[in-house]
């Protein structure tokens, strides 16, 4: 049932994996979409697979490119019903050995970039009476794991923010809402495989059960999940759901 008829989203990071199944659940129930990210290629794809999506590059790191992004955003869309704050990346170090700049790195792209796609967002939603924004957080952002620490410290962060958030604009017409998966079938999965595959000389099978075990279902999260739990709370009728730190983990928590 389309649900999102005349609303306007932004998905940060929509060229892959989580961020694309969203412009994907989004689109398909209505909404015209303006996906971003650094890849340009990436974005153009996503774009030539509905007329109602339009790609703008930015990075999330960058503040004049989010006001430019958010500019363009109001000037073609007037302003965004819903912001989807989903860009993010994942490096693995031993904590001991985690440098500042790999650390100011994880902090930037993982909960800076967050934050300036937040105030952006609502800032435009403000006169509207009615908004959602999601955070794509991790259950990184609710328990520990070693050797990501900067990136849990930064996941963290997110739940954070999306909590504070939520209780200042309560009544506002607006939610805001944290998306926690577990570790999901996407290019940032692949990637972390390779790197497991790398540092232990595991097979690609023995490095993915590593990592399965964390789920008691025993199977990674597909995108498609997030997505539609991200639709859910983008819908009509969660208007009373704000402040949520939802886990899409299979019971890992
Ligand atoms: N896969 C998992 O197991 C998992 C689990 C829990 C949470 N998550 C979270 O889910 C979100 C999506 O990740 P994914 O798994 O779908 O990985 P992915 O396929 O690598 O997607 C990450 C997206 O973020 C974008 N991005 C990265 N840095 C950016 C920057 N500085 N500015 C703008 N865009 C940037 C990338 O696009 P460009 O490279 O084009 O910029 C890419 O489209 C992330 O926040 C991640 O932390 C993933």
């Amino acid at each position: 049932m389309t649900q999102l008829d005349g609303k306007h989203a932004l998905v940060t990071g929509g060229g892959s994996g989580v961020g694309l199944s969203i412009v994907q659940a989004l689109t398909e129930a209505g909404a015209s979409v303006t996906v971003t990210g650094r890849n340009q290629d990436a974005l153009d794809a996503a774009a030539a697979s509905s007329p109602r999506i339009s790609a703008v590059p930015c990075d999330v790191t960058d503040p004049a490119a989010v006001d430019r992004l958010f500019a363009a955003v109001e000037a073609d869309h007037r302003g965004a019903d819903i912001v989807v704050a989903n860009a993010g990346t994942a490096e693995s170090v031993p904590f001991g050995k985690l440098t500042l700049p790999a650390w100011n790195a994880m902090i930037d792209v993982n909960l800076t970039g967050v934050f300036l796609t937040m105030q952006a967002g609502l800032a435009g939603m403000k006169d509207k009476g009615w908004g959602r924004i999601v955070t794509i957080a991790s259950t990184a952002g609710l328990k520990g794991y070693g050797y990501v620490s900067a990136y849990c410290a930064a996941k963290h962060g997110v739940v954070g923010l999306t909590r504070a958030v939520a209780v200042e604009v309560a009544g506002s017409g607006i939610t805001v809402n944290a998306v926690c998966p577990g570790y999901t079938n996407t290019p940032m999965l692949d990637r972390t495989i390779d790197n497991i595959m790398e540092k232990t000389g595991r097979s690609r099978d023995e490095a993915a059960r590593t990592l399965l075990r964390a789920n008691p279902t025993g199977r990674f999260i597909e995108p498609e999940e997030v997505a539609q739990s991200v639709l859910w709370l983008c819908g009509p009728h969660s208007g009373s759901v704000t402040g949520q730190a939802l886990s899409i983990s299979g019971g890992e928590i």
